[in-house]
């Protein structure tokens, strides 16, 4: 028996078949563990399912002597030090494929919220504030036969086009790191939707040159991790009017203070990194990551390992 820490309860029945297979400390807040807490958690930990929101760094794998398996619940891997890991054969894996659609379908979503003004148009019938049917009341720009610019074409990017099929857009992808491309990309754009993950090379990929590049008409949506966009640089694109909007799922930081400026900017719509967040995808997440680190706990290759 291994003994494994979990940083988070997590939805559905997989929990329940790690405690079968091994001994379990699972976090009990719904809060991530302070930074102590989480070094005491790892310190004799074999395996360890950690959360986007944990910080699984050279410090804490240094602490754990007997870590073997780091199991992320999400497909990002941003917040594991890969290099760490893998210099001391420690096998990490993550959750593709199980949410890709759900994040897919709330970028078509945050596209139709935030150029058809569905949470603005919200808000002001909520404050009483609509008056009549007016012909040129709450206009907005069309989803349908727009040109979107998918970057970084990786699963979700590519699950994103073929939802947009259906509305007759045409599509334009570029990889993350053809600046060419994409300069090209940001300027044909009607909805620019970001689904490349954050590394060293794609933090503040778009800054205030490449939203420069965009059309005043056009909106960007972000459901991959917040630094990816310069967000101080997204604040005064949307107040100049240089950019039509922007839609966030994802923001840096996380959460995002009621008092941060960028809520100040005109045009944006912003939720808390709900992508996944859909009952069966999480339940499918959890299922993945707890067969991550059953399979590397009992030395067998892990059915989505990253390193
Ligand atoms: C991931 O898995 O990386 C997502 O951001 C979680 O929704």
């Amino acid at each position: 028996m291994a003994r494994c820490f979990v940083t988070r309860e997590l939805p559905g029945e997989a929990l329940s078949r790690l405690n079968a297979a091994h001994e379990v400390v699972v976090w009990p807040q719904r809060t991530a563990p302070p930074r102590d807490e989480l070094l005491r958690g790892v310190a004799d930990a074999d395996g360890l399912l950690a959360t986007l929101t944990d910080a699984v760094d050279a410090e804490l794998i240094a602490t754990a002597p007997n870590l073997r398996v780091i199991s992320n619940y999400a497909v990002g891997i941003d917040n594991i030090d890969i290099a760490a890991a893998t210099a001391r054969g420690i096998s990490v894996g993550n959750t593709p494929e199980v949410l890709t659609d759900s994040t897919a379908d709330l970028a078509v979503g945050l596209m139709l919220s935030v150029s058809r003004r569905l949470a603005e148009g919200e808000r002001l019938v909520r404050a009483g504030d609509w008056k009549t049917w007016e012909p040129a009341f709450m206009l907005g720009r069309d989803l349908h036969s727009a040109t979107v610019g998918i970057v970084g074409a990786g699963r979700i990017g590519e699950a994103v086009a073929r939802r947009l099929a259906g509305f007759g857009c045409r599509i334009l992808r570029v990889g993350r790191s053809e600046p060419e491309a994409l300069r090209e990309l940001l300027a044909e754009s009607d909805f620019v939707s970001i689904h490349c993950p954050l590394t060293a090379d794609t933090r503040g990929l778009i800054s205030t040159a490449e939203l420069r590049l965009m059309k005043p008409t056009a909106y960007l949506v972000n459901t991959a991790r917040g630094p990816i966009v310069d967000q101080a640089a997204l604040g005064t694109a949307l107040s100049e009017g240089s950019i039509a909007g922007a839609a966030l799922d994802v923001t840096d930081p996380e959460p995002l203070r009621g008092d941060d400026p960028l809520l100040d900017a005109p045009n944006l719509v912003v939720v808390p990194h709900v992508g996944s967040a859909t009952h069966a995808t999480r339940e499918a997440m959890a299922s993945s990551a707890v067969d991550n680190l059953i399979a590397g706990l009992a030395g067998e290759p892990l059915p989505n390992r990253v390193n």
